[in-house]
């Protein structure tokens, strides 16, 4: 079924914006560099590319007469805070399984930030001792149990919502809204480079792309530091998305590419090219990012403008992902 038929709940201002990053386009001697900001496309709780999705999840949760939303991240999650927000605008309870997935030692890291917020929209928020991982968690299955035992209805959304049947539409319905945009602008995004951890934005995007007609690169920045497993469950939910849609053919190989090099050795830790990245954006963009995700997708550009790996007429669009919340855990890299 064609994706405007899905039902979708407003969580969003409308598109998001699109604009060009001419210093910072300067300042690489490359290709000209764009951003869509998913960071300031709605005005929940900051929202991200997690309310995008979430649009798309909240119709089912209401039919099914849902009255908790269910989810787990990482104690500084933003995905986690994005389902809060999703649940108090549509009058629904949270229940948020935060797990230590990142081994970092600010001391507020479970107080500031994404938590913070999460805790002022209302929602249960647990703390679980249990590292990173991107599929079936014992302690979200406890917090379903628990929901259900204390008589309420559960909806369950994993990790970024990603692993879910609806959690890739969001994203392909972003690909035609970024056509919309450039038929607006009078331009064409030949590569587009975004963030890859729970797959399902990027693996989007490979769906809603491949219905249009003019081939494009779309460039999937590892972040997760697991590699194998960030491509297989990209591919996974790109085909599951393409099919879902009627994209009406299999999706190539080719159009799935995940890159690494860029996400140091483990999820959530930065390293010295997620910090220039963050510094450089902020230095000539006032465009800010978080030392997670898209301090590390935005090195990965950088690197692949400056070396001409995207060649030097090409026109790249960053997606924007989100995520700056974190930033207040993270407070002692920058003094
Ligand atoms: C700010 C930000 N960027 C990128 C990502 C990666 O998106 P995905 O999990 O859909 O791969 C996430 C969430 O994981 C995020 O919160």
């Amino acid at each position: 079924m064609p994706i405007s038929d899905f039902e979708r709940y407003p969580l969003l201002f409308g598109p998001s914006p699109v604009h060009p990053l001419d210093r910072l386009t300067a300042h690489l001697g490359g290709a000209r560099i764009w951003a869509k900001r998913e960071d300031v496309n709605s005005g929940l709780a900051y929202g991200g590319n997690k309310t995008r999705k979430l649009e798309y999840l909240l119709p089912e949760a209401l039919s099914q007469g849902a009255d908790t939303l269910v989810s787990i991240g990482g104690i500084q999650s933003n995905h986690t805070r994005q389902v809060a927000a999703a649940a108090a605008k549509a009058g629904l309870k949270a229940v948020l399984v935060q797990e230590s997935w990142v081994d970092w030692p600010d001391p507020v890291n479970d107080k500031v930030g994404n938590i913070l917020l999460s805790r002022i929209m209302g929602a249960d928020v647990r703390l679980v001792r249990a590292g990173f991982g991107i599929g079936f968690k014992e302690s979200w299955q406890q917090a379903l149990d628990d929901v259900r035992a204390a008589g309420g209805t559960p909806y369950a959304i994993p990790a970024g919502a990603s692993d879910h049947r609806l959690g890739g539409l969001g994203f392909a319905n972003w690909a035609d809204e970024v056509a919309a945009q450039e038929r607006e602008l009078g331009v064409f995004f030949d590569t587009i480079v975004v963030c890859s951890v729970t797959g399902s934005t990027h693996a989007g995007m490979i769906a809603g792309f491949a219905g249009q007609d003019r081939p494009r690169r779309v460039l999937g920045i590892d972040a997760s530091a697991k590699l194998d497993e960030t491509r297989a469950q990209v591919a996974k939910i790109a085909h599951a998305t393409a099919e879902l849609i009627g994209l009406g053919r299999e999706l190539r190989d080719d159009e799935i590419t995940v890159l690494e090099g860029w996400a140091g050795e483990k999820y959530g830790i930065p390293v010295e090219s997620t910090m220039d990245a963050i510094r450089l954006s902020g230095r000539l963009e006032a465009m800010i990012i978080d030392p997670v995700y898209e301090g590390k997708s935005m090195a990965g550009l950088i690197d692949l403008v400056r070396s001409g790996e995207i060649p030097k007429d090409s026109n790249v669009l960053y997606a924007h992902l989100g995520g700056q919340p974190a930033l207040n855990a993270y407070s002692g890299l920058f003094q």
